[in-house]
């Protein structure tokens, strides 16, 4: 039994929760917030055994094998960072850190104490992966030409989306799934990048466009916004046929077209919890084999990843 601690008690927190009460391999043995109240509140709500009231207090707990950072993209470095000094192994959420300055800084850190860091970035952890590469290794869509995928939440109530000194804007939170999602399904590497965005009122890129040229002759565009909703629909189009992710982030089934909507096959993806589970069950294994890193993804990919948003956010001027 692998016992979790959550740090930070928001809206994702409560999906970890969750996800982590179906399973019957690991749990959520503590929540940690900056509030006793809060975290009691959250403990009582989840059947969480221990309920901290500063994230330092859950730190010290002997018992806690993996923490999950749940606070927003501007605290995940101090968090990542008391974690790690602190010896405790750690899965950060999405957007790992706030660039790759700060990335590189953890990273060096964490490897320096010996200590197992990853991101949850939850789409890398999936089976939707394997299949993927089975349909496309399969031949049925031809050889891979094109990446078109969208995604479009309007989270543009939150404090955390509209302020730029908490890494606000659609990328950190939206865009960076469509990075993501074009370096899992094009093995090329980019070679040219074009971007344009439209700001918010309060200075955060709202909206964006981002086009890839990869080395093959391969095309990525995507496109995310925080301020308006989606389809979050994903496409892989080949020579002979296209895959569609019904939702970009979390299908439950692909679907392998020839044209004009024709529908050749569908694979169903299998039954989750929520699909936060896989994630989780990473850490787990990568913690069990003594590793510093979850295959799913490399740190060099977590920097990679980081350092193209921040070539965006230089494109933009932000
Ligand atoms: N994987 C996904 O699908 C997914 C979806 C949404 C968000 N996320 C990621 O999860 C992280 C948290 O997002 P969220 O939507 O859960 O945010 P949220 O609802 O605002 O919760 C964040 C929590 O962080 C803590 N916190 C610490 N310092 C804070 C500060 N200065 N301001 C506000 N809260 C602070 C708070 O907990 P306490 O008051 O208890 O300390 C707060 O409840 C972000 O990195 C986001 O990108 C991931």
């Amino acid at each position: 039994m692998m016992n979790i601690g959550i740090i930070g008690a928001g809206h994702i927190a409560e999906k970890a929760a969750r996800t982590l009460n179906g399973m019957d391999d690991m749990r959520c043995l503590a929540i940690g917030s900056r509030s006793q109240g809060k975290a009691q509140a959250f403990a009582e709500r989840f059947g969480i055994p221990r309920a901290y009231g500063s994230y330092e207090a859950l730190l010290q707990d002997p018992d806690i094998g993996l923490v999950y950072i749940a606070t927003p993209h501007s605290c995940h470095f101090e968090n990542a960072k008391d974690a790690i000094l602190a010896g405790k192994p750690c899965l950060v959420e999405k957007s790992f850190m706030m660039n790759a300055v700060e990335t590189a800084a953890i990273l060096a850190l964490a490897r320096e104490k010996g200590v197992f860091v990853a991101e949850a970035i939850w789409p890398r952890y999936m089976p939707v992966r394997e299949k993927v590469r089975e349909v496309i290794a399969s031949g049925v869509i031809g050889k891979p030409v094109m990446l078109t995928a969208s995604l479009a939440y309007n989270v543009s109530d939150k404090e955390r989306i509209l302020r730029p000194e908490m890494g606000g804007g659609a990328l950190l939170d939206l865009g960076v799934y469509l990075l993501n999602f074009v370096r899992m399904y094009c093995d090329s590497p980019i070679r040219d990048l074009s971007t344009s965005c439209i700001r918010s009122a309060t200075g955060v890129d709202a909206s964006e466009v981002i086009t890839c040229i990869h080395e093959d002759g391969t095309l990525s565009t995507v496109q995310a916004s925080a301020f308006s909703q989606g389809a979050n629909e994903g496409v892989i189009a080949g020579t002979t046929g296209y895959l569609v992710f019904d939702d970009l982030i979390n299908p439950t089934s692909l679907r392998i077209c020839r044209k004009r909507h024709i529908v050749e096959r569908v694979v169903e993806l299998p039954p989750q919890i929520t699909g936060f589970e896989y994630q989780f069950r990473a850490c787990a294994d990568a913690l069990r084999a003594g590793a510093l890193e979850a295959p799913q993804m490399p740190h060099a990919e977590i920097l990679y990843v980081m350092h193209l948003m921040d070539r965006l956010r230089a494109e933009w001027g932000l």
